[in-house]
């Protein structure tokens, strides 16, 4: 959408200007077209973007019955207007208030201390630190993941489904994600859009646009990439594992996720709905974790969204972080090659202990803030026990829940001994046939696009600045605590005598030697 031509009818104008007004709703034409109708604009299956009768987008003539309100600890209290359909409307209009109560927060409490920094924290991985600002959703320890304030029960009782469905639907809470409301049906559709793939960011940064508009190419890139990653992700998969078969077109009375399975080839509706859980509860973790914290790093050089969310998925792409998924079923088929079905108690425990015993974690379990089951486990239990309560992967999954909080209690070293959401996940995917375990984190990636990237329309809305906290030497921050001990190689140059450096030659002969090995011509070309 032209970003000169904001604001919707009926509502304050937006910070760059108001758009021409819409045309005036026409009754439905024929009994499919159903955009006036709020019960069965539900369905997104027979209430595509735009109507079936005047293929023009309309204002609905009834307000949504019983919409529901931002929770009371919701981290967000700005409600755009309820009529607003375009969500860079509704961004345009929220924007300058958010702007405006940060800084007057700011004001106030700029110099308020809000912790200590203790030396352990700083090699601690910044655990428990606080030091960043991310908007869209805030992780309990108890409790789990809120989006926006709403617990995943929450989401997945409000938040809009598909037509015969019972999961949520992913593009609901991208909407919620974004503006902390729970969207109505004709504003869901409004998410869906489908643009070109180059960053318009990018390209209007490089042609010397006013910070203040940055949030807006921001924005479109972001759509853009929503809409285009499940294409993506499709064909990588068609092309390892269904011999480069073509994805075929996207069917705009479809949902998102239902789109992505026909492209990947999966006609069970029991699939879909599982994909639709799937693709919401991995959406967002809060700020800390290594692909939010990554994007949001990226991001605040400016770098597009494109480049950040591609630096995010290569952090969710180690084993302690989005990995875990495919590590946890590596780990049960290693465990029922070598025990067989119907294992005792005891040999799993025997199991386990081996694992911990030979250095490894026990993947799938323990988590770096939460302290208890995690609710994208227990949802995910719930759907395999309504629909796959006899599998026996699912069986074996439900039998380690009673025995590995115990053994990782008895260790002692665990903080946190609960299954999280990777220890489930991956079981659900191949019971309905996705058995290629090295996709589960491409998987993951398409719906970590939502939580990361709603994040960072907002983190340039709010103009957040260059991330750069400071590092320390071990030899600086002992100094600095008043601890007194040797003289270490990372200690102050003047503390030190200077060195002939000895191997210096060999360390220049062993790069050169590495250097020709990994970039011969040879290796360019292919
Ligand atoms: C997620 C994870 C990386 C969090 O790490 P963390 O914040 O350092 O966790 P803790 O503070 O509880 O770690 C304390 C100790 O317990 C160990 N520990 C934590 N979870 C463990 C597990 N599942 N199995 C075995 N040991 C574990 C840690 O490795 C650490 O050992 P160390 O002191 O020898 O280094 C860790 O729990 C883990 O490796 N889990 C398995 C991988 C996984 O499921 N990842 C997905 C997370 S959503």
């Amino acid at each position: 959408m032209d970003g000169a031509t904001v604001g919707s009818p009926g509502q304050r104008p937006g910070v760059i200007g108001q758009r021409a007004p819409r045309p005036p709703p026409c009754p439905p034409k024929s009994p499919q077209c159903s955009v006036v109708s709020w019960e069965c604009s539900m369905c997104p299956l027979c209430c595509p973007p735009r109507c079936h009768c005047c293929h023009s987008k309309h204002q609905p003539t009834a307000s949504p019955p019983d919409a529901p309100p931002a929770p009371q600890d919701s981290q967000f209290s700005l409600s755009p207007s309820p009529l607003s359909q375009n969500l860079k409307d509704v961004l345009a209009s929220m924007i300058p208030k958010e702007q405006a109560r940060i800084k007057s927060f700011r004001q106030q409490h700029g110099s308020t201390a809000i912790g200590q920094i203790t030396v352990d924290m700083v090699y601690g991985g910044m655990r428990g630190m606080k030091g960043l600002i991310y908007e869209t959703s805030v992780l309990d320890p108890d409790e789990g993941i809120r989006f926006r304030g709403f617990s995943i029960p929450e989401c997945q009782k409000l938040l809009p489904k598909a037509a015969g469905g019972e999961e949520p639907l992913p593009e609901g809470l991208f909407w919620l994600l974004v503006t902390g409301e729970v969207p109505t049906p004709e504003q869901l559709s409004a998410a869906i859009t489908a643009l070109n793939s180059e960053s318009k960011f990018a390209r209007a940064y490089a042609e010397g646009i006013n910070r203040v508009k940055y949030w807006e190419f921001v924005y479109e890139d972001a759509m853009d990439l929503i809409a285009k990653l499940p294409c993506v992700a499709a064909k990588i998969y068609r092309n390892l594992y269904r011999e480069g078969s073509s994805i075929g077109a996207i069917d705009p009375n479809l949902d998102w996720s239902h789109n992505f399975t026909n492209m990947l080839g999966y006609t069970d509706p029991q699939f879909i709905e599982l994909m639709r859980l799937y693709l919401t509860i991995h959406s967002d973790h809060e700020g800390g974790n290594v692909s939010a914290h990554t994007s949001h790093l990226v991001g605040s050089a400016l770098s597009d969204p494109y480049l950040a969310f591609a630096a995010a998925m290569n952090g969710l792409a180690g084993p302690l972080h989005g990995l875990a998924n495919q590590e946890v079923l590596l780990w049960l088929t290693d465990l029922q090659k070598e025990l067989g079905q119907d294992v005792s108690d005891e040999k799993l425990r025997d199991f386990i202990w081996n694992t911990l015993n030979s250095g490894r974690v026990v993947p799938g379990y323990g988590h770096a803030v939460l302290r208890k089951t995690d609710p994208r486990y227990t949802c995910q239990r719930e759907f395999a026990l309504k629909h796959l309560p006899k599998d026996p992967m699912f069986k074996l999954v439900a039998q380690l829940y009673k025995i590995v909080p115990n053994v990782l209690l008895e260790q002692g070293k665990a903080k946190n001994p609960w299954p999280n959401v990777d220890a489930h996940s991956g079981v659900l995917l191949q019971y309905y046939g996705m058995k290629e375990m090295k996709y589960y984190t491409v998987l993951f990636g398409v719906s970590r696009a939502l939580g990361v990237l709603s994040q960072l329309i907002w983190s340039r809305a709010l103009g957040f600045p260059l991330e750069r906290p400071k590092s320390m030497s071990t030899a600086g921050l002992m100094q600095l605590v008043g601890y007194k001990s040797g003289i270490r190689p990372g200690s102050p140059a003047s503390e030190r005598q200077p060195s002939s450096s000895p191997g210096q030659a060999e360390l220049t002969q062993e790069f050169l030697h590495r250097g020709r090995r990994s970039w011969s011509p040879l290796a360019l070309q292919s």
